[in-house]
């Protein structure tokens, strides 16, 4: 059911700005990009269906040539309420289907109407006197199940998962009719997650890493620090050097080169070009390996922190 190949490089498009994001994702076409990552949660559907529809409109790509993603969000993972959310945003980007649905965390928290709020983000009543998050206790079978059925019904061309650890793949491939086509994950020269990759390679799935820069998006968030970028790191700096390429390439062709896909984001035109001219150069052996000896599993988007601190809930799911 795949149809296309998905593109190797995307543009993420977690923390963009609504004001700024059909002219970011404009331009990202414009520069090249044909695979897009989007999601409910992040805000910015409506804007994002501008920007495609104004690039297809003036010629620059049509829909075939597009691989667009977007994500099931935690309060609509009940089986009644995963296709609605589905056309939802299929109605903000102002597409008829996707090329990927994905589920966006394994956390299934209470339903909150459109209406309501969207999207709903953490909270089940942020207006409350002490807000919390609140779950449902849907159990991910049911999620998925109802997943297979958008495909079924022509809404999306594929689904899969993300923030998935092993245990949970394993489970997920012992019960889907319609095998997951991709899992998402973080991963970056400081978190490498070989064996969770491997096992989901050795299943057929495409991995695909979010936040491939590492520290670099979380800093505006305040969850990290300028001393961790992995763009100061040594060996990062000297293969930059020898290959006449920025760190950030360096980083990014690491995780092209072991196998993943990758959606970096930026708002700078000319950092989107560098994010996408990864193909032309390699690193060699010693490289790869100095790279991947970065790894300290520094996580740095964890639902066993952030939701703690920001949500006041305990919320862990990578343990
Ligand atoms: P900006 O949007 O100002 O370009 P990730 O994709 O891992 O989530 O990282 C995104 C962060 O990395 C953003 O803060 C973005 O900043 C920055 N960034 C993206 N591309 C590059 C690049 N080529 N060089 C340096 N920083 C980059």
């Amino acid at each position: 059911m795949t149809n296309k190949a998905m593109p190797k490089v995307g543009m993420g498009l977690w923390k963009i700005a609504q004001e700024d994001c059909a002219q970011a994702v404009y331009d990202a076409i414009k520069v090249g990009y044909r695979h897009l990552d989007s999601a409910c949660d992040y805000g910015n559907e409506k804007q994002v269906g501008e920007g495609i529809k104004a690039a297809i409109d003036d010629g620059l790509c049509t829909r075939g040539d597009l691989w667009i993603t977007s994500k099931l969000w935690n309060t609509y993972h009940a089986q009644e309420h995963v296709q609605p959310a589905l056309e939802k945003t299929l109605e903000d980007l102002g597409l008829e289907y996707l090329n990927l649905y994905l589920i966006h965390f394994p956390i299934a928290q209470t339903f909150v109407p459109f209406d309501t709020r969207y999207p709903p983000e953490w909270f089940a009543d942020p207006d409350a006197a002490e807000p919390k998050m609140e779950f449902s206790g849907v159990p991910l079978s049911e999620t998925w199940a109802a997943m297979e059925a958008t495909v079924e019904a022509g809404l999306t061309k594929n689904i899969g998962v993300c923030n998935y650890n092993t245990g949970l793949l394993m489970d997920l491939m012992s019960y889907s009719k319609i095998k997951p086509f991709a899992l998402q994950i973080e991963s970056h020269p400081y978190l490498t997650q070989e064996r969770l990759i491997r096992q989901a390679q050795n299943f057929g799935l495409e991995v695909t890493a979010f936040s491939p820069l590492g520290a670099l998006s979380y800093l505006e968030l305040d969850m990290a620090g300028q001393s961790e970028s992995v763009l100061e790191q040594a060996v990062v700096k000297k293969a930059a050097e020898r290959l006449g390429k920025t760190p950030a390439q360096v980083v990014l062709r690491w995780n092209v080169q072991r196998g993943c896909s990758i959606i970096p984001k930026s708002s700078k035109i000319e950092r989107l070009q560098q994010n996408l001219a990864l193909f032309d150069f390699e690193l060699n052996e010693q490289e790869m390996a100095d790279i991947s000896a970065l790894n300290s599993n520094r996580r740095f988007n964890d639902p066993g922190d952030f939701c703690e601190a920001a949500f006041n809930t305990f919320c862990p799911i990578y343990d």
